[in-house]
């Protein structure tokens, strides 16, 4: 995991550099703040390693002449068209029943967040600091917004490792209505596949193999799974539509799609 990184800012945005400098040093990440003139494309065309800055639009991950930011401002079109009936997930985490849900596996938070806008009251982990403090970013500045600031009231936000969150869970008797994982980011050439039309994700996609190399295609979240199953109502799980089961473990359901699937898993012992 990236543990030392540069960050870019001008030096009208010194001071929220700063501020991010302190959240990230007490997450364990180092950041080496550079002033410079001006941060712009061809700036980031010229310095491609994989970098922070800050500017008008708070942190965003750069690297390879690109900028990103989680930015959910941008599936705000996809949420107003999103139904309960029409989209998948909701029905696999059975959204309909408003749950209390774990996402288990933030990332980039869109799933969570068309959850949340469906209904869902959402705790959201991810345990990367810089992915963590990006996401803990655009939900702040979100708590304003005519159309999110509801969405993003239902989220809340949790700097952990899961497998650890789950396991305290355990430990004190709490249960909970749905825990969803999408472990796992699409191999490179899978992604370059599924989504070569959208520019946009595709960008995304690549800053984060950047940044996540390990634990997008190493760790495949097996024991995450494990964990779930003992005190979760239902578990879904997010994957690739031909990969194998999750830990081997054969689903009680299945919601297939055409670039992914739902594996859903059942705890008749939670469920009234
Ligand atoms: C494929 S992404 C999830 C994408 C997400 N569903 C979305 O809509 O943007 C997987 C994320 O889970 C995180 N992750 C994996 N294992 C984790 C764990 N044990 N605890 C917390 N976060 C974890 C990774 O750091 C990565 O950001």
């Amino acid at each position: 995991m990236v543990s030392e990184i540069r960050l870019f800012t001008e030096s009208t945005f010194f001071e929220k550099a700063q501020s991010y400098q302190t959240v990230l040093s007490l997450r364990g990440v180092v950041v080496n703040i550079t002033t410079i003139e001006k941060l712009n494309a061809r700036f980031l065309r010229l310095n491609p390693e994989l970098a922070l800055c800050v500017d008008e639009q708070g942190l965003s991950l750069c690297a390879n002449g690109m900028k990103m930011q989680p930015d959910w401002k941008a599936e705000i079109p996809r949420l107003k068209r999103a139904t309960l009936k029409s989209e998948m997930i909701a029905r696999a985490c059975n959204i309909s029943e408003k749950p209390n849900l774990i996402d288990a596996t933030a990332g980039l938070g869109h799933d969570t967040l068309l959850m949340a806008h469906l209904g869902a009251k959402v705790t959201l982990i991810e345990r990367h600091p810089i992915l963590f403090t990006l996401l803990e970013d655009s939900k702040k500045q979100l708590e304003n917004d005519p159309f999110l600031a509801k969405v993003v009231e239902r989220i809340d936000l949790v700097f952990s490792d899961s497998a650890e969150y789950l396991q305290q869970m355990i430990i004190t008797h709490q249960t909970i209505d749905v825990v969803y994982l999408d472990p796992m980011f699409p191999q490179r050439d899978q992604n370059q596949q599924a989504i070569k039309k959208q520019a946009q994700v595709k960008k995304q996609m690549q800053l984060l193999h950047m940044l996540l190399p390990e634990d997008g295609e190493m760790d495949l979240g097996d024991h995450l799974l494990v964990l779930a199953r003992q005190l979760a109502k239902r578990v879904v799980v997010k994957r690739p539509r031909l990969a194998v089961f999750l830990n081997d473990q054969a689903t009680d359901h299945q919601w297939q799609g055409d670039a992914c699937r739902f594996d859903a898993y059942f705890n008749s012992n939670l469920i009234e």
